[in-house]
């Protein structure tokens, strides 16, 4: 019988469910993207009705990534990174940034999630001898460090910068997320890096948190919203770059942009309203 939902095999023979809606696409989708089908944005659309400032999150957290990036490839010289849920390529993915600064900066992306996978491969990868896309799953560490395609990009005896940003949030406490990631740092070589970007329940109103868990339990993964310690929990002893964990917009490394076209704005629209004041008064 006719399940009622379209199915697509990639090359590797995995089938692409395309009646659950997909964490992913879902993301495209808060971003602007045209990645993402009508069971995505029907999700979508649930959690912006309970929560409508999530397209700005979306968006601060890539501003977030841009920076951080730039912090890492200019000021600390950093020269690998990998990038654990790299989500849909954007036209500002993790090696395009790394690259303005650093061209011959090595980037691996690891997702597991087939649709990630497939237009990773067509849009990234394939351009790119310094850029792979590896299948791995975030809950299997070792898996995923002893992967030869990373192998032969990644030196792990050297600095690395490892990128968790929005990910983490999809691992359910049962998987033992902070074991997760305690295991991911001890591989990696002194003077490493760890970024994280996570959503918090803090400061939020629990019917808010209830609207979108539960539009995500019917999704490709739960999303676990956690608290600042319990984020800040998976640093572990490492020290922190100032300032540490705060909200995206208060990680103020390169953080000049926006007050200044705000700025701009504001006296864009001043000096509007005097030229309608003069030509009002001038017609007169
Ligand atoms: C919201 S997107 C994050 C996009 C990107 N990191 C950013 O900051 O813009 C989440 C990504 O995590 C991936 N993901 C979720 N669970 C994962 C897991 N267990 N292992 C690997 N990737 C996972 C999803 O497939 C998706 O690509």
């Amino acid at each position: 019988m006719n399940s009622g939902y379209w199915a697509e095999g990639d090359d590797a023979g995995n089938v692409l469910d395309m009646r659950t809606p997909n964490v992913a696409r879902m993301f495209d989708y808060y971003l602007g993207g045209k990645d993402n089908l009508a069971v995505d944005r029907v999700a979508a659309i649930k959690v912006l009705t309970a929560a409508p400032q999530v397209p700005r999150a979306a968006r601060e957290n890539s501003d977030f990534v841009t920076r951080v990036i730039q912090f890492l490839t200019e000021e600390k010289h950093v020269e690998q990174f990998i990038d654990i849920g790299p989500g849909l390529p954007t036209n500002h993915n993790v090696h395009d940034i790394a690259h303005r600064y650093h061209k011959y900066a090595r980037v691996a992306y690891v997702d597991h999630d087939p649709v990630v996978l497939a237009h990773g491969r067509a849009l990234l990868a394939r351009k790119h001898p310094l850029v792979t896309m590896i299948d791995g799953d975030l809950r299997e560490p070792d898996k995923i460090l002893a992967d030869p395609e990373l192998e032969r990009l990644i030196d792990l005896g050297q600095p690395v910068a490892l990128c968790l940003t929005l990910v983490l949030h999809f691992i359910p406490d049962r998987d033992g997320p902070h074991e997760i990631v305690a295991r991911l740092l001890d591989r990696l070589a002194p003077n490493s890096y760890l970024v994280i970007s996570h959503v918090t329940g803090d400061d939020k109103n629990p019917d808010i948190i209830t609207a979108v868990t539960d539009t995500y339990n019917q999704a490709t993964a739960p999303l676990v919203m956690r608290s600042r310690a319990e984020v800040r929990r998976f640093f572990g002893e490492c020290a922190m770059a100032p300032p540490g964990v705060v909200y995206l917009t208060q990680w103020y490394r390169y953080l000049v942009a926006e007050p200044v076209l705000a700025l701009a704005a504001h006296y864009i629209d001043y000096l509007r309203h005097l030229v309608i004041r003069a030509t009002v008064q001038f017609s007169r």
